[in-house]
């Protein structure tokens, strides 16, 4: 945050309380942030006459940012610090972490130092792979580390650069050429901002991988004008009111919708209110670009921010995961919209995906299609798994993003490679993003975050467009990733006319999709009831098969992620092979038995007409649908303590004489029943999560979007 008008310390403290709150759901086991001491306009930079600029103050604190806000108020009090003082200029920096080297602690949190004097402060975001190298050459070099973190090697080089020019003579390097020096020996990925007690008026931004984003406030508030169109007239003409620099566009909103998405290898340098941009000219990609680089200025255009303020406030609701679950007849349409067409006399129903339209055929061309991705992401592309494999024709293969890492699993050039991200920026997924693009594959990205790294290093792609998602538990990301899943298989299976028919009842379902999720939302005090009478229970199991089997997955997710359950996804067809040994009258048991094609069918043939099966595909679906029946049947023969999840009007035909306790869900196309299923559990886990006293939007030890692999 770069000022250059009078700011009270207050102020600026507060602007960065605020950004840290907006970004708390990325990290919230400590924070820390560092603003200035002193009025600068008397201090000149230290070594061209001595005299050394007072270092910055640096706050950092155990737990949330609340802790952080407490302990900074405390320090004030306890030191007579003067919050009203106004500055000339004022830069200031901050960050919420979530711990991957080291416990969390105040040694551990960010801003970390060069030591003591702070002569160097750096945030960051990422991991560096090549700190314990960086560490062991900078202690020969006589550095002492307080923390176990790989950010703490960073302000200790800055700070090596800066002193080693000084010592040969180079008084005038400037805060660039000192970071520019750092970029070269770091590896990882990383978005970094440094702040010196040298370069006081000053902040250096850099990213590799890690995404970083620079927000600018004109002086006459024109966020939505039209002053600001490029970066050229940004960097000559402009007379920014305040710059911010942040990860994550949430902490800039409410402040401007001007933004530059920084790109790999800049360095971005905000001085006394005013920026520039440059970039190795031949960056060699994450492992930096040779010595013998020389940066070249960049001027690029600005874009503006299609998010509202409101959406990331909670409104009405208590917590942010009450509000997006709550919001999904809404975000659904937001997905669906100017994506269906209705067709008319002469004229199919069909869908748009714009960012496709290019590669369709390639894509039907492909070998296999690869749905990548990592938790709830994952859950969605195996929920659409089977649509896709039926209407595009294609074999599809499912890959978790670290264990194809892990593998070096077969990514061949002739495959369609989906990566699946709420974020766009998870560390596995961005790296198995880099091996399929190494492998030759076209990559495709279905992501909720605009300008995201997986948006812009993929091929081509598809936005879920469900808005910004805060809490951790990743809800109404979930059901737009499935129905864009459902309408990529449409796209794809777009030219077999055998399948006309089916497509269009797929896109009939997509069209109610909002008004059935409005109907299953009904269900939230039947959910509350239910929660409270799991409350005290130590584990759930969910069994699901078909198209429900990633709602079992996904269902048991929410409930153990934010509800600190035990619970587990079961394939229903697995059930004898193990899962049934646990089986008793305690253990809380869910079966998903909602209708779909087989049951259909199967339902008509039992009640009505007396047939002989004669192709095997009647054979198997009814071998399907009385497996799902003994699934249950077996479960009550061993006194299960059951809950059916059911179409409506079935409760009294999956619970034969009754004994379970039923949740009755509308019925939707088969391929899009996961989408209303798993509200119910969404519901649930909210509900039993709030009634244990846990906190909804912060689970325990998890972070929204984890950057680290
Ligand atoms: C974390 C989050 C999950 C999310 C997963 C993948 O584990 O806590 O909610 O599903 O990352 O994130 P992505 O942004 O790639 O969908």
């Amino acid at each position: 945050l770069n000022y250059n008008v009078n700011r009270e310390r207050r102020h600026i403290l507060q602007v960065l309380f605020n950004g840290l709150r907006r970004l708390e759901y990325r990290g919230y086991d400590s924070a820390g942030i560092s603003i200035d001491d002193g009025d600068f306009s008397s201090f000149p930079r230290s070594s061209s006459d001595g005299s050394l600029s007072p270092p910055p103050l640096v706050f950092r604190q155990e737990g949330n940012i609340e802790s952080l806000v407490k302990s900074v108020y405390q320090e004030v009090v306890a030191t007579e610090l003067n919050l009203e003082k106004s500055f000339t200029t004022h830069a200031g920096i901050a960050h919420t972490r979530w711990a991957t080297h080291g416990e969390p602690a105040p040694r551990n949190s960010h801003p970390q130092t060069s030591g003591s004097g702070n002569d160097f402060l750096v945030v960051h975001n990422g991991v560096i792979t090549n700190y314990e190298v960086l560490k062991e050459t900078l202690v020969r070099h006589g550095f002492t580390f307080e923390s176990e973190t790989d950010t703490e090697v960073i302000p200790k080089l800055a700070k090596f650069v800066f002193d080693k020019a000084n010592e040969e003579g180079d008084q005038t390097v400037t805060f660039s050429q000192v970071v520019l020096e750092v970029m070269r020996h770091l590896e990882g990925a990383y978005a970094l901002i440094f702040k010196s007690r040298h370069y006081p008026n000053e902040l250096i931004a850099c990213k590799r991988g890690s995404p970083l984003l620079l927000g600018v406030k004109e002086n006459d508030d024109v966020c939505n004008g039209s002053a600001f169109h490029d970066a050229k007239f940004l960097l000559q003409n402009s007379n920014p009111k305040e710059l911010f620099l942040s990860s994550d566009a949430n902490a800039i909103v409410e402040h401007t919708k001007k933004v530059l998405v920084i790109e790999d290898g800049e360095v971005v340098h905000l001085k006394e209110g005013t920026v520039s941009i440059l970039k190795f000219n031949n960056d060699k990609g994450r492992n930096g670009g040779s010595r013998s680089a020389r940066p070249a200025s960049v001027q690029r255009a600005l874009s503006t921010l299609e998010m509202e303020v409101e959406q990331i406030n909670k409104g009405t609701y208590k917590h942010y995961m009450q509000k997006e679950i709550h919001e999904q007849p809404e975000s659904l349409t937001t997905t669906l919209r100017g994506r269906l067409l209705r067709g008319g006399s002469w004229k199919a129903k069909t869908v748009l995906l714009g960012g496709l339209k290019d590669h369709l055929k390639t894509i039907r061309r492909s070998r296999r299609i690869v749905f990548i991705g990592c938790g709830t992401s994952y859950n969605a592309a195996l929920a659409a798994r089977p649509i896709m494999e039926e209407l595009s024709g294609v074999p599809v293969t499912m890959e978790i993003a670290s264990d194809l890492l892990d593998r070096q699993g077969l990514i061949y050039r002739e495959d369609t490679v989906v990566f699946v991200s709420q974020s766009g920026e998870t560390a596995d997924t961005l790296l198995a993003l880099e091996y399929a693009l190494e492998n030759g594959a076209l990559c495709v990205g279905i992501t909720n975050t605009v300008g995201s790294v997986i948006a812009r290093n993929t091929h081509c792609g598809v936005h879920i467009n469900a808005g910004c998602e805060i809490g951790v538990a990743s809800t109404k990301a979930y059901t737009s990733q499935i129905a864009v899943m459902a309408m990529l298989a449409l796209a794809i299976g777009a030219d077999t006319i055998s399948k006309q028919e089916r497509r269009e009842a797929i896109i009939d379902g997509l069209f109610d999709l909002p008004n059935k999720i409005r109907e299953v939302l009904k269900l939230d005090q039947e959910m509350k009831d239910l929660a409270k009478l799991l409350i005290a229970e130590q584990s759930l199991l969910v069994f699901g098969r078909g198209y429900n089997y990633a709602t079992a997955l996904e269902g048991a997710l929410k409930v153990k992620e934010v509800a600190l359950m035990h619970s587990e996804g079961i394939l229903a067809g697995e059930m004898k092979h193990g899962p049934l040994a646990l089986v008793d009258e305690n253990l809380p048991i869910v079966v998903i038995a909602t209708r779909d094609a087989c049951f259909r069918l199967v339902w008509f043939l039992r009640n009505y007409v007396i047939l002989l099966l004669s192709t095997a595909w009647h054979r198997h679906l009814l071998i399907s649908n009385s497996k799902q029946q003994s699934v249950i049947q077996q479960l009550r023969a061993r006194k299960g303590r059951l809950i059916v999840m059911c179409s409506k009007g079935d409760a009294a035909s999956v619970c034969p004489g009754g004994g379970c306790r039923v949740i009755e869900v509308p019925q939707v196309e088969d391929c899009l029943q996961p989408v209303v299923n798993i509200v119910p559990f969404q519901l649930l886990a909210y509900h039993l999560t709030v009634l244990r006293g846990y906190n909804v939007d912060q689970p325990r030890n998890l972070a929204k979007s984890v950057t680290t692999q």
